[in-house]
């Protein structure tokens, strides 16, 4: 594989080589554990880059290419330049124009690094899409911010890119490429929404979201829809509960929790007497409406155990909402010393129901502030 073949290469070059990786612990710089850092160095690619080889860039006497060390091509050679020498030899036409070859070498993130600056001073505005294109493994250099400049208009790009970042850490870098070109209007096909992670369905418009296959919303995780809207929540959830439909009862509890952020209130009623036990962040992911909707009792059984965790969350939107709905009495039944409540004798209207006053009952949803009236009870 490449990366093993790099790996290798990094290791011989490395040997005898003083580490340009400063920042390791002392211990590892020394020579006799020069092999351990070199293999870390190109394990974990993001350390290195956020480590400023600000010596030698912002040396003011910054030096001039050597004679004859200027490449006409990107090749072997060119893996043993110094980050200098890369700084002062090469053309970033050069870079741009054999992206294909500069993935094919065994550069250093340092290296790899110093090329990079390069095309972002060719591009101050951003790639052009026949660049982004063919960047390939490089894609992994760019940041999302980078992306965020790009115009991506084809699916051949997105393809590409997805194909280049398989199984990498890219995730950021990708919804921001899945972002770009939805927002030119672009759709992706059925390839493209298959080779999706969950992590980048929040990119997606949510029509887009209604064609994802199964094999990707079986593999999301609750927090792989932190960054979705409300809009994204609710296609989500209807298409996951279509899509699971047919699962048994229990799997179909256990595969829908992420989704229930985009759940109608009579969906979740529906679910509050069954095997469903959410976590108090879950229910604060509920919309919003729905959260105002559920009377104690449902939130207690929606809860279960973990409705001890309301109290953290007292002050804290949605649940201080909630409380605010909620008879005084119903919540101090919970024990749990909620406070918010409506007082015990208010007068609540049940306008939507009857038309007339109530007593305090244990359907309080339709109580508001301004259309109460004081008992003096
Ligand atoms: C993206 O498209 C806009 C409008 O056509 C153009 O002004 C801008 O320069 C393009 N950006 C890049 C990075 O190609
Ligand atoms: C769900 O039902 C469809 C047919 O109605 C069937 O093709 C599919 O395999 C079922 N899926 C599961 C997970 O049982
Ligand atoms: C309830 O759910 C848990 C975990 O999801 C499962 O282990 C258990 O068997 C379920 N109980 C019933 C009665 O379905």
């Amino acid at each position: 594989m490449a990366g093993d073949l790099r790996g290798l290469l990094l290791l011989l070059l490395r040997l005898g080589w003083a580490l340009p990786w400063e920042a390791l612990p002392r211990e590892t710089q020394a020579g006799d554990h020069g092999l351990d850092a070199a293999a870390l160095s190109w394990q974990q690619p993001e350390l290195p880059s956020v480590l400023p080889s600000a010596r030698w860039l912002w040396d003011p006497e910054r030096k001039a290419c050597p004679p004859g060390r200027k490449p006409a091509v990107v090749d072997e050679i060119l893996v043993l330049y110094e980050e200098w020498e890369l700084e002062a030899c090469v053309d970033a036409a050069l870079v741009d124009a054999q992206m294909d070859r500069v993935n094919l070498m065994p550069f250093t993130y340092q290296q790899l690094h110093v090329l990079k600056r390069k095309l972002d001073e060719l591009y101050p505005q951003g790639y052009p899409e026949t660049l982004a294109r063919r960047l390939g493994g490089f894609f992994l250099e760019v940041t999302p911010k980078d992306v965020h400049k790009w115009n991506v208009t084809s699916l051949e790009t997105v393809t590409s890119l997805l194909r280049a970042s398989a199984g990498r850490r890219a995730d950021a870098q990708v919804a921001a490429l899945i972002d770009r070109y939805v927002a030119g209007g672009g759709q992706l096909d059925h390839t493209a929404l298959a080779a999706l992670r969950p992590a980048y369905l929040c990119a997606l418009s949510p029509q887009q979201l209604g064609s994802v296959p199964l094999s990707v919303l079986w593999a999301v995780q609750p927090a792989d829809l932190d960054a979705c809207g409300p809009l994204q929540m609710d296609a989500l959830y209807r298409v996951a509960r279509t899509a699971l439909g047919n699962l048994s009862r229990p799997e179909y509890l256990w595969r829908i929790r992420p989704y229930l952020g985009g759940a109608p209130l009579e969906d979740l009623r529906a679910l509050t007497g069954q095997n469903l036990t959410l976590d108090v962040a879950a229910f604060k992911k509920l919309r919003v409406e729905v959260v105002q909707s559920l009377t104690v009792s449902e939130v207690q059984k929606l809860l279960g155990p973990n409705v001890l965790g309301l109290k953290a969350e007292e002050r804290n939107s949605p649940v201080r909402d909630w409380l605010l709905l909620q008879p005084q009495g119903h919540l101090d039944r919970l024990g749990l010393g909620l406070l918010g409540g409506i007082p015990n004798g208010y007068l609540v209207l049940d306008l939507l129901r009857q038309g007339a006053p109530t007593s305090l009952g244990p359907d309080l949803r339709s109580w508001r502030p301004p259309s109460c009236s004081w008992l003096g009870s």
